[in-house]
């Protein structure tokens, strides 16, 4: 069997995750639970799509390698796909991403190397994994990651909701999510508000880049992903969130909703309950968030919520 026909068949182990709505003052909140992928993320969406891409393009075969950089889920994704495909596969990590996904790659057998305080140095990186023999996927530019979610989770939220969507609040990592559904919403629908949240202080704070930017796993802090600019005027409005909001949207999601998803989803919650409350949602509106992870994948952080 070719390494593509073992792509499509894990392809029918990710996705189609389920969707949970409910009621807040009148507004439809809808919860697309993508903790319920293989690896506990939405990642493993893009990990298929990229290998499948390169695979596709005849650059990568059972045997050979990719390298990827990540603040963990990624990676994780990666080191799963890769292992099931007889790839072997190198993932760059932040040091302070959670242990629980640094022994998650190192279970399913990727070799992990942790990036310090002196951050990822993207040349040294790529070089480096060619020097191993490795496909660097590169999530941040790859479009394979908003292409992934533009044709698969885009369409499941469309389904998912009969077709109504007003808004959707995301947070932005590569940015990869948010594109490519925030683009499907708006080609089908016309006028859903596509809402990105941000730590505060990044370069995405609307109100401008902090030199000490609030750090949540899996949102970037430090760069304007290139991604989000793979399609003109997608992205509406910027939320920021500290640290804080997003594990009070943690405790709220957990409390009002029964959802025990990560902290990016927290400020995502977090973002959605600001707006509301400013009167952004009208009585009858459905808005859509993405449980990205889980909230077991950071003990240090539960522990403390
Ligand atoms: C927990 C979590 N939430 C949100 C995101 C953002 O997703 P995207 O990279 O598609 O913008 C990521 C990305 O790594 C993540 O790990």
């Amino acid at each position: 069997m070719s390494i593509l026909e073992d792509i499509s068949k894990l392809k029918r182990v990710v996705g189609n995750t389920p969707m949970k709505c409910s009621w807040t003052e009148g507004v439809r909140v809808c919860i697309k639970l993508e903790y319920s992928n293989p690896t506990g993320s939405h990642k493993d969406r893009i990990a298929l799509a990229m290998i499948e891409r390169a695979a596709r393009e005849r650059l990568l075969d059972r045997g050979g390698c990719v390298a990827e950089a990540s603040s963990g889920n990624t990676a994780v994704s990666v080191a799963w796909a890769s292992g099931l495909l007889g790839v072997r596969s190198v993932l760059y990590v932040e040091k302070e991403s959670s242990p629980l996904k640094k022994a998650m790659i190192k279970l399913m057998g990727g070799r992990l190397v942790e990036i310090g305080d002196e951050g990822l140095d993207i040349y040294r990186v790529v070089e480096e994994s060619e020097e191993m023999g490795c496909i660097f996927l590169d999530q941040l530019r790859n479009p394979a990651n908003p292409e992934a979610h533009y044709y698969e989770t885009a369409h499941e939220i469309l389904v998912q909701t009969g077709h109504r969507i007003d808004a959707l609040v995301m947070g932005v990592g590569t940015g990869g999510t948010i594109m490519g559904v925030g683009t499907r919403l708006k080609e089908e629908l016309g006028n859903t508000l596509i809402i990105g949240v941000t730590p505060r202080g990044s370069p995405l704070d609307p109100r401008g880049p902090g030199s000490t930017p609030s750090r949540i796993e899996g949102l970037a802090s430090r760069t304007i992903p290139p991604l989000t600019g793979w399609r003109s005027n997608v992205i509406d409005r910027i939320e920021p969130a500290s640290e804080e909001d997003a594990r009070s949207g943690v405790r709220g999601l957990a409390k009002e909703i029964g959802i025990l998803a990560g902290l990016s989803t927290g400020a995502a919650y977090y973002a959605f309950k600001k707006l509301l409350k400013e009167g952004m949602f009208s009585v009858g509106d459905t808005v859509v968030l993405i449980a990205a992870d889980h909230i077991t994948r950071y003990p240090d952080i539960l522990t403390r919520l």
